[in-house]
């Protein structure tokens, strides 16, 4: 039987590298296609980069076409003090064999959308403006989509202010648009992603795989884990995003919470807070799902399972 159909939306970065590995290797899901938007540096490197993760990886078969180069509404906001000026520091960077494809975002997504015999989950893993823009201007496209998995937000406390994370941070307007679309919507935010902690005993694990994949992310994991420490104070850095693909691949990794979610668009301190009603107190209909708690030990495991069928 074959994996889940998904199309990773992605902004690399680090984090978002493993995620990909992590769907290309993982036989729960059938990677289709790749997008990538303006997020951790601008859309020109995100695009380059998605191409370098897969040449990496030797997966010469997944489109990876480019999409928004900035939020809905707002000016784009990057984060090189994490990811460095190319969006992946550390490693020298190969040219990428995998060809950038012509089609933009909106038209590979909804070309993939249309060819799949089954809904196809959206695995979103920056700012969320690519699966708001199909879901703006090709509306009826929404009933192809199983599901839309989005690394972001937080049922807690943020990490680029005190209440917003910063995928949610750099296009509040985009996740509002998402919230209200009515496609079921699972956030896999800070709460549970700052479990997925690459400690060294971690990094020695996936190392040991000793391929040219494992090389490379091993290079990408000692810059992360660099700059978490001097921006976060986190030496074992969270490694976001492959928690998002982890809830499709394998959802016994995840436990989730039936919640009503809101983005904040204008508070002065608090703009793209994600205000998570766990407890039911607005009495809204809830919206989504907020994934909780992280296996931590099984899905390290399904990342070197994974990594280790890669090249
Ligand atoms: C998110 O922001 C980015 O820096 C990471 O790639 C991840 O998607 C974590 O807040
Ligand atoms: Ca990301």
């Amino acid at each position: 039987m074959s994996g889940i159909p998904v199309i990773i939306d992605c902004d690399p970065g680090h984090d978002d590298v493993f995620a990909l590995w992590l769907a290309a290797g993982h036989p729960g899901v059938e990677l289709q296609a790749v997008t990538t938007v303006g997020g951790n540096v601008p859309l020109r490197h995100t695009a380059r980069n998605a191409r370098i993760a897969l040449t990496v990886a030797g997966i010469q078969d997944v489109p990876v076409a480019a999409g928004a180069d900035r939020p809905l509404v707002r000016e784009l906001q990057t984060a090189e003090w994490i990811h460095g000026e190319n969006g992946l520091g550390g490693p020298s960077l190969p040219e990428p064999t995998v060809p950038l494809d012509p089609r933009t975002a909106t038209e590979l997504m909804v070309d993939v959308l249309q060819a799949s015999s089954d809904p196809v989950t959206i695995i979103a893993t920056g700012p969320i403006t690519n699966v708001a823009i199909l879901l703006r201007d090709r509306p009826e496209q929404a009933r192809r989509i199983r599901e839309i998995v989005w690394m972001g937000g937080s049922t807690e406390r943020g990490n680029v202010t005190p209440y917003a994370e910063f995928n949610a941070w750099v296009d509040p307007e985009a996740l509002r648009l998402v919230l209200d679309s009515g496609v079921p919507f699972t956030m896999v935010g800070l709460n549970v992603t700052h479990t997925a902690l690459v400690t060294a005993a971690v990094r020695e694990r996936l190392a040991a795989i000793g391929t040219a994949t494992a090389g490379f992310g091993d290079e990408l994991l000692e810059f992360f884990c660099r700059t978490n420490d001097e921006v976060f104070g986190l030496p074992d850095g969270p490694l976001h995003d492959p928690v998002a693909v982890a809830a499709v691949a394998d959802p016994s990794l995840v436990t989730r919470r039936r919640t009503r979610i809101d983005v904040e668009l204008t508070g002065t301190e608090t703009a793209g807070a994600t205000s998570t009603d766990l407890d039911g107190v607005l009495g809204r209909e809830p919206n989504a799902w907020a994934a909780m708690t992280l296996d931590v030990e099984r899905f390290w495991s399904a990342m070197g399972d994974a990594i280790g069928r890669l090249r």
